[in-house]
């Protein structure tokens, strides 16, 4: 686990340009000083990320949004009032001290504040806000443990252990339109929530902001073993040379291993084992990785929507 001493080792590396993988509540980031393109550039050189994908930039408190946005609207207050800090990211539309790396040459920028007392205390001992995407490659799975960071990014200056994130899956990303939030990304979050506090928009994003964006394709989080979801078509599986990403408990039995997203069926569990999962039988001797279907309730939208994208380049 991690000392003050150790964050602020690691803020003194982000205020010099240099990248820092730190935890959050919902997977690890790969962070820089988001208001120096220079170090931001770095991120996207280390994770081989096309420089079309934004970042969302981290705050520790909610006075930083000012600096970073052009306009607030008093929806916006009330939505971060009630789920910051936490796993929702809202896209903005961005002040000129933000530089055009950050946001791709988007008008918006994407900020969130995320509801872990490292990554908040790293951002105040930076002084800055942190541009960070999930800690991994490009396209590949997202990581929720230090070791998950190490194995893809061995590289980097800095990784702060804050042990397994507790969400496991990454923020919700919403964007305003007049009458109304819509989702752009899957999370933690859903609509039941968002709900509570503003109504979902009858029209799909501005075109101002709508970008092709990894997050939003249909391929990502990826393993490096063809995955396949049961109940969608699929080669013949040898099922001794497979590993099984199990929801129910059953029909598991002739599999050469088994990860159990939740012994009792709890989502948010699954969500937290989601990753670590996928991690877990890239790293064994399978050939390839079956799983589960979850009920698209709650959190289970979002994981489906991860597994879907790990298994669409894999599609049979
Ligand atoms: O939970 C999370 O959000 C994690 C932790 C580290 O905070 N971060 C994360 O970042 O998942 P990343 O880069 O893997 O995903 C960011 C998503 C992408 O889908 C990106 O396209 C979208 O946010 N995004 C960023 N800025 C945007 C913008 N201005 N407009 C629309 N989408 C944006
Ligand atoms: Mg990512």
């Amino acid at each position: 686990m991690v000392d003050d001493l150790q964050i602020y080792n690691a803020a003194q590396i982000i205020k010099s340009g240099g990248l820092v993988a730190f935890p959050t509540e919902t997977v690890y980031g790969l962070g820089a000083n988001a208001l120096n393109p220079h170090a931001v550039a770095k991120i996207f050189a280390a994770k081989e990320r096309p420089n079309f994908d934004p970042l969302i930039v981290h705050v520790a408190d909610i006075k930083d949004i000012n600096m970073l946005t052009k306009e607030l609207d008093g929806r916006v207050l009330k939505i971060i009032e009630k789920f910051w800090p936490g796993p929702l990211t809202i896209v903005l539309p961005k002040s000129d001290a933000v530089p055009d790396i950050v946001s791709s040459g988007l008008p918006t920028v994407a900020i969130r504040m995320p509801n872990n007392a490292i990554a908040l205390k790293l951002i105040e001992f930076a002084g800055c806000p942190i541009a960070a995407p999930s800690a991994n490659k490009f396209g590949r799975i997202s990581p929720t443990t230090a070791q998950h960071v190490k194995k893809q990014l061995p590289d980097i200056d800095c990784i702060l252990d804050g042990g397994s994130t507790n969400i496991g899956i990454e923020s919700t990303v919403i964007s305003l339109n007049d009458d109304g939030y819509v989702i752009l990304r899957q999370g933690f979050i859903g609509e039941k929530d968002l709900n509570t506090v503003l109504p979902k928009s009858k029209f799909p994003i501005k075109m101002e902001n709508k970008i092709s964006s990894p997050g939003l394709l249909n391929s990502h989080y990826s393993p490096l073993k063809p995955i396949y979801i049961i109940g969608e078509k699929m080669p013949e599986i040898d099922k001794s040379k497979a590993g099984f990403i199990s929801f129910t408990a059953k029909n598991f039995q002739d599999y050469k291993y088994v990860e159990f997203l939740s012994m009792n069926q709890n989502l948010n569990e699954a969500a937290v084992n989601l990753f670590k999962a996928l991690h877990h039988f890239e790293d064994s001797d399978v050939d390839y990785i079956v799983a589960e279907s979850v009920p698209l309730t709650g959190i289970g939208i979002a994981i489906m929507d991860r597994l879907t994208k790990a298994a669409y380049k894999y599609k049979f």
